[in-house]
Parts: structure tokens; C-alpha cells; sequence
């Protein structure tokens, strides 16, 4: 490539030198800013026609003796500054070549992202929790591998307690040597969380527990595996059946409408005493009797209770204030997914989990 040259010097007093020299180094820079690597060092660092071998051929050597070693100092500082660029220069600077290839027609549509949306459950989820943190209540969460004391043993299913089959799970291998009770298994409600809350606190507690939970449950259209429920403790003194009835029968008019009966059954837990199992109204048939209820008029939504003298107990030692002589309380728990299925009209469990957006995106 042919150089254009550099200008002839006349003058070598300092004035002429500092212009002819802040020229070139003004060139340097925009030179290194336009030209790829290569053809900027043939320009400024070639051998042969280097624009710094005709500063050292032309100006420095037709400089008089007495502006010799300015000349000097300033073309080795030009030089420094024409390698320093080189270093920098990218090597591959856009060429029209590459910028036509990289060219993009503004005039296309652009790309469109999906907005993300709260999965049903847990918005499901937050939704309960939501009507019980305005009563008060704040929010817990608690291990999904749990222990078996945790479990099963402190919420008053003892080792060999029939209970126990009703929540059958996965446990993980190879714990033989241990006592049972610090065995791992895949928790089956969150319940053990009452007992990790009250182990941290004294009384009074009102708390809400979110969680996955795992049972050996064979799916179909209304069992899972793997589901969510949500768990509530409220201790106090004086806390009675009544303030149970009442925060249940508030807590089911806030998430599916005021008109919304409940009533109380007698059932069965380890943990409380009295048990109840908690129907509402049909949402459906406003409890006329159709398909959904099975003609009764009726849907069983959550289990609950008084807790059992004999889980205070267990809390009592770690914290003696839970003292059933001077404190009761109730718990209550229930399943995400069912309380779902019924507020947005879900038939098949399954289609919560198989993530499946044409299914998904009706919630977004
Ligand atoms: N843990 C129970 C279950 O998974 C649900 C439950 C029932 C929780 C009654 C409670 C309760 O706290 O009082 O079947």
C-alpha cells in the first residue's frame, strides 16, 4: 500500500515541531479508529514505508543539530503512541463487508416475549395466605425432607400407629442405623411445621405454613404424588372451638364468596382433639345438589381441629410456656390444588402439573 507521505518541514523551531508532531498523532488516533490491525501497522510500523521511517528518514535527519534531540524525543513518543494503538486496535474491525452482513431490516416485526404470570397454585396460595395475614396471622415455611419425629411422632403418630398408613411416602434409603425418629422421608403435610413454629416461640402464635407435601398416592383426576397444602396454627388462652368455627367460616366467605355456608363434621387426626372435617356450601349449585357434590349439597374442603394436649406436650420441651393446663389452641390444613380446581374450574388435577401453556396461559 502506498503511504501518502508527511509534510515537508521547514521550520525546526519548537512552535513548527509541537504542531507538525500534534498533527500526526491526531492522524494516529483517527487512523487507529477506522483501520483494521494489519493495515494500520503497514501505515505507521511498516519497514519500508512506515509513516514513522520517513519521520526518522525526513524530519529527523534534515533536522539542524540544536533541534536534534527535540525531534528525537518527540518521534520516540510518536512511535509509543502508534504501537500502544496498534496493541488496542480489535484486529477485526467492521469492514462494509461485514456491516451489510450484519444489517438488520428495522421495518420487521420484532421478536415477542411472553410475559410471565403466577402458576394457579401459587396464586392459589397466596391467596389463602393472603386472607389470613389480614387476620393477623404472619407466614412460616419449613423443611420438605423431614424427620420422622417431625412427621409423624411429635404430631402424636407414635411408632406402629395405624395413622401412619394413611400417609405413607418416600423415605430415603440406607438409614437403618439410625433411631427411627431422625429418619428422612419426604414430609406428608405440613403439620410438622407447627411443631418447628412452637419450638421457636412461646405462645401466643398465629401462623400460616405454605408448602409441597408427598404421599404415595396413586394419581388420577383428583390425587397427586406431590401437592401443596396449607397449614394454620393459632395458640393462645382461652383459644376455643368457637374461634376455630368462626376463623374457618370467615377464611372460606373470603375465597369463595360471602354467600358460602360451612359445616363442621366429626373426624379423625393424631393431632387434634377434637377433629373436624370442614365442608362448604356446593359453589357450584349453592348447595341445590348437582354432579360436582354429588347431589349432596356439600363439598369436604379441609380437616382441622383442636391440638392435642399431647402435641403441646412435645413443644413443652423445648418451650414450657406451651403448658395445656394454660393454653388450647386449633390448627387446620388444606389442599392447594383442591381449593384450585374449585375456584377456577379445574377437572384434572394433572393438567397443574404438566405444564402445559396452552392450559397455563388461560391464568396469565
Ligand atoms: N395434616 C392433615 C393432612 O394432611 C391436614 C390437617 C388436618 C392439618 C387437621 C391440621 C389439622 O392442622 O388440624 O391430612
Amino acid at each position: 500500500m502506498a503511504n501518502e507521505a508527511i509534510p515537508n518541514l521547514t521550520a525546526f523551531d519548537e512552535a513548527a515541531l509541537e504542531k507538525a508532531f500534534t498533527a500526526l498523532e491526531a492522524q494516529a488516533r483517527s487512523d487507529a479508529a477506522s483501520l483494521e490491525k494489519e493495515p494500520f501497522r503497514l501505515k505507521w510500523l511498516g519497514r519500508k514505508q512506515g509513516l514513522l521511517n520517513e519521520v526518522s528518514d525526513q524530519w529527523l535527519k534534515a533536522a539542524p543539530p540544536e533541534a536534534k534531540k527535540s525531534v528525537g524525543q518527540r518521534f520516540k513518543t510518536l512511535k509509543e503512541l502508534a504501537e500502544g494503538l496498534l496493541e488496542q486496535a480489535s484486529g477485526a474491525g467492521p469492514t462494509d463487508a461485514s456491516l451489510k452482513a450484519e444489517a438488520i431490516d428495522i421495518t420487521l416485526p420484532g421478536t415477542q416475549r411472553l410475559t410471565g404470570a403466577e402458576h394457579p397454585i401459587t396464586r392459589t396460595m397466596n391467596e389463602i395466605v393472603a386472607v389470613f395475614a389480614a387476620l393477623g396471622y404472619s407466614v412460616g415455611v419449613g423443611p420438605e425432607v423431614e424427620t420422622d419425629f417431625y412427621n409423624f411422632e411429635c404430631m402424636n403418630f407414635p411408632p406402629g400407629h395405624p395413622a401412619r398408613d394413611t400417609q405413607d411416602t418416600l423415605v430415603v434409603a440406607n438409614q437403618e442405623r439410625k433411631p427411627l425418629r431422625d429418619r428422612l422421608l419426604l414430609r406428608t403435610h405440613t403439620s410438622p411445621v407447627q411443631m418447628r413454629t412452637m419450638e421457636q416461640q412461646p405462645p401466643p402464635v398465629r401462623i400460616v405454613i405454605p408448602g409441597k407435601v408427598h404421599r404415595n398416592d396413586a394419581a388420577d383426576a383428583t390425587h397427586s404424588p406431590i401437592f401443596h397444602q396449607v397449614e394454620g396454627l393459632c395458640v393462645d388462652t382461652n383459644i376455643t372451638f368457637s374461634d376455630l368455627k368462626g376463623t374457618l367460616d370467615h377464611a372460606m366467605k373470603a375465597l369463595f364468596g360471602s354467600s358460602v355456608k360451612t359445616r363442621f363434621f366429626p373426624s379423625f387426626f393424631p393431632f387434634t382433639e377434637p377433629s373436624a372435617d370442614v365442608q362448604i356450601s356446593c359453589i357450584f349449585c349453592g348447595g341445590k345438589g348437582c354432579r360436582k357434590c354429588k347431589d349432596s349439597g356439600w363439598i369436604e374442603l379441609l380437616g382441622c381441629g383442636m391440638v392435642d394436649p399431647a402435641v403441646f406436650a412435645f413443644a413443652a420441651e423445648k418451650q414450657p410456656a406451651y403448658d395445656a393446663k394454660k393454653i388450647s389452641g386449633f390448627a387446620f390444613g388444606m389442599g392447594v390444588e383442591r381449593i384450585a380446581m374449585m375456584k377456577y374450574g379445574i377437572s384434572e388435577i394433572g393438567s397443574l402439573f404438566a405444564g402445559d401453556m396452552r392450559f397455563l396461559g388461560q391464568f396469565a
